[in-house]
């Protein structure tokens, strides 16, 4: 057997372009799954609120903006301002834009954040609500 002296060819061995390439590809892959997993949780999450029977009923029925602005203007305007601008309360104009549908049906009925009281309104009057909520 005579020694072979010839280097190996250089296609076997990966250029460092080429472990660049693999270490952005692993990189890439990476981040799509960890995408992947942050998107599944936030869907799994709107899921089990969307399921909970109270945030399901209200976002089935469709809301009436009168009574919801006269429910407003009964038990909100005191701290909210007629016009949810604000007294006690803080300012609700585009509070929509801020807070999904259900973040503010919790709002409401959570009693999480006093002095805001606890509220307890049948799905109607919370499907009302939040159509006027909506319109501020
Ligand atoms: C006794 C006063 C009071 C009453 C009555 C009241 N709120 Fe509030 N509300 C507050 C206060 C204070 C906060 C701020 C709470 C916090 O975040 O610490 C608040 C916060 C909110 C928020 C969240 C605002 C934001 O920018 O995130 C919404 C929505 C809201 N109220 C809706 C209502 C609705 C609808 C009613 C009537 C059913 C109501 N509130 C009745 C005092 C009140």
């Amino acid at each position: 057997m005579t020694q072979n002296t010839v280097d190996s060819p250089a296609i076997t061995q990966p250029t460092e372009t080429h472990q660049d390439n693999r270490l952005l590809i692993q990189f890439a892959l990476a981040a799509t799954t960890i995408l992947l997993c942050v998107i599944l949780v936030i869907w799994g999450i709107h899921r089990v609120q969307v399921s909970d029977p109270y945030v399901h009923d209200v976002l089935a029925s469709t809301g009436n903006l009168e009574r919801g602005q006269q429910l407003f203007w009964q038990n909100c305007a005191t701290c909210h301002g007629v016009n949810g601008t604000g007294e006690v309360g803080p300012d609700l104009q585009s509070v929509s834009e801020r807070k999904s549908q259900v973040a503010l049906i919790k709002q409401v009925i959570s009693g999480k954040t006093p002095p805001m009281p606890q509220f307890q309104p049948n799905t109607q009057d919370m499907a009302d609500l939040l159509v006027f909520l909506e319109t501020l």
